[in-house]
Formats: C-alpha cells, structure tokens, sequence
C-alpha cells in the first residue's frame, strides 16, 4: 500500500490516476418508529441472486453504479464473487419490472451483530419514482430480521446528490466521514471512459 501524508489543514495533492471521495457513514440501530415495510409496487418483484447468477449480478451492478463510479463488486474474480454471493451472510437481490433488473440491494452480515447495507440503488431511469422508498423498506426488514443491533451503510459524494438526504430521510443518522482513495475505474477498465460525467476523468500524462 502507498501512504501519502495528510494535511489536515489545507490541501492534499491526488497522485495520477487515483480517485478521492469524501465518504458519510451513516447508521440506524433499529427500525424507525412506526416503520411497516411497502407492498412491492406492482409489476415489480425482488429476487435474491446467488453465485449462479454472476452475470446478471455484474450487469445489474454496471446499470444501477456504473453512473456513480461504483466498481467494488467489478474486480471479483468469478471465483470470489461466487462465494460472495453465495455466502449465507450476503444477501443480494435484484428489484425487476417489466423492462428486467433496475434496482439492487445487497445486504452483508459478515460482521457479528450488525450489518451493512452494501450496495443500494436503482438504474438513472428508475429514480424518482418511489422505487427507492419500497427497497429502503426492504433493506430495513430484512436487515434486522436476523437480529442484528445495527445497520450501516455508506454514500459517498460521487453518488447521486439526493443520496445521502435519502438515507437521512428512511432513518439513517451521519456518524462519521471518511476520505477514500483508489484508482480511477475508468482507468483501469473496469467502467467505460465516459462513466460519471459529473466526476471528470483526467488523464494520468495530464496530471504529470
Ligand atoms: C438513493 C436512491 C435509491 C433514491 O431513490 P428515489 O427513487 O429518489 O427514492 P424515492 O422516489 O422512493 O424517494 C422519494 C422521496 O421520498 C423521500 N423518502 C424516502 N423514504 C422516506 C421516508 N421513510 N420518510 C420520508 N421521506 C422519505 C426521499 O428522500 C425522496 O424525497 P424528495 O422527493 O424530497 O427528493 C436513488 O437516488 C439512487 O438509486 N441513486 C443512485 C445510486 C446511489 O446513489 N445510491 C446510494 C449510494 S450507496
């Protein structure tokens, strides 16, 4: 791993082609007062996806983060993201309409006693419609069902402007912040060169 020195003050040089995000955890240690979970709107269904579903799981993931720089989840080997999925502590699950997958949530209980909410979106055509309000629902039965004292989950300012109000709104409460590093997916190849937009892609020789 490179370290760099941190100002805590001021400025932070990035080095050439790496990402910077500034990243709010936020938790809920039990579901809000009065919370009772929405019917599935109709049309639409919730599917859990196992290791048998790798590919459906990789498109779903590219259509809902692609758009949000999302790439954790691309650089599974066949192998690791099979037994992820197929673990009996992460549950994964595609929300589907009429028009196929559109949403996903994914849910990890890896850590004894509490459990991340991993992923959580839907594709740019499916927001704002009321679709997110249904899989928060689901998200916060399904993630205290099984006993678990608190939930977590993080957004990052890469992510769609209304996130981070979206999880205050269902409940959440900001506890922390941190700064995340790594290496520009578009760069990489993970995502397509013209991902993400809103977070400019600067070449590394441009940077020198
Ligand atoms: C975050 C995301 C799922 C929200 O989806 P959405 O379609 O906007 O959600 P909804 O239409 O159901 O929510 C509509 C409204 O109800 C609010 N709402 C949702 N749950 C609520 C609740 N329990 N109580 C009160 N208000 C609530 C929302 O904040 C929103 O308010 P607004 O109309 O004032 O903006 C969506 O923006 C998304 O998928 N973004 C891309 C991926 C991403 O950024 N994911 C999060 C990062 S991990």
């Amino acid at each position: 791993m490179t370290t760099i020195p941190l100002s805590l003050d001021g400025i932070t040089d990035i080095p050439p082609g790496k990402l910077a995000n500034v990243a709010i955890l936020l938790q809920m240690f039990a579901p809000p007062e009065g919370f009772s979970p929405m019917r599935a709107p109709f049309g639409y269904a919730l599917e859990r996806l196992k290791g048998d579903s790798l590919e459906r799981y990789r498109k779903l993931y590219r259509v809902v983060g692609g758009p949000w720089l999302w790439y954790l989840r691309l650089q599974l080997s066949d192998e690791d993201l099979t037994a992820t999925l197929d673990s009996r502590d992460v549950e994964a699950f595609a929300l589907s309409g009429a028009g196929g997958d559109i949403g996903i949530l994914e849910l990890d209980f890896r850590e004894p006693g509490e459990v991340e909410l991993a992923f959580f979106g839907l594709a740019p055509d499916a927001i704002g419609g009321g679709l997110g309000r249904y899989l928060m629902g689901e998200a916060i039965s399904r993630g205290f069902v099984r006993g678990s004292k608190r939930m977590w989950v993080h957004t990052c300012n890469f992510d769609h402007p209304k996130a981070l109000d979206f999880y205050i709104k269902s409940g959440f409460t900001p506890y922390s912040r941190c700064i995340e590093v790594a290496d520009d997916p578009r760069l990489t190849g993970l995502l397509p060169r013209g991902a993400a937009p809103h977070v400019p892609l600067i070449e590394p020789q441009d940077n020198a």
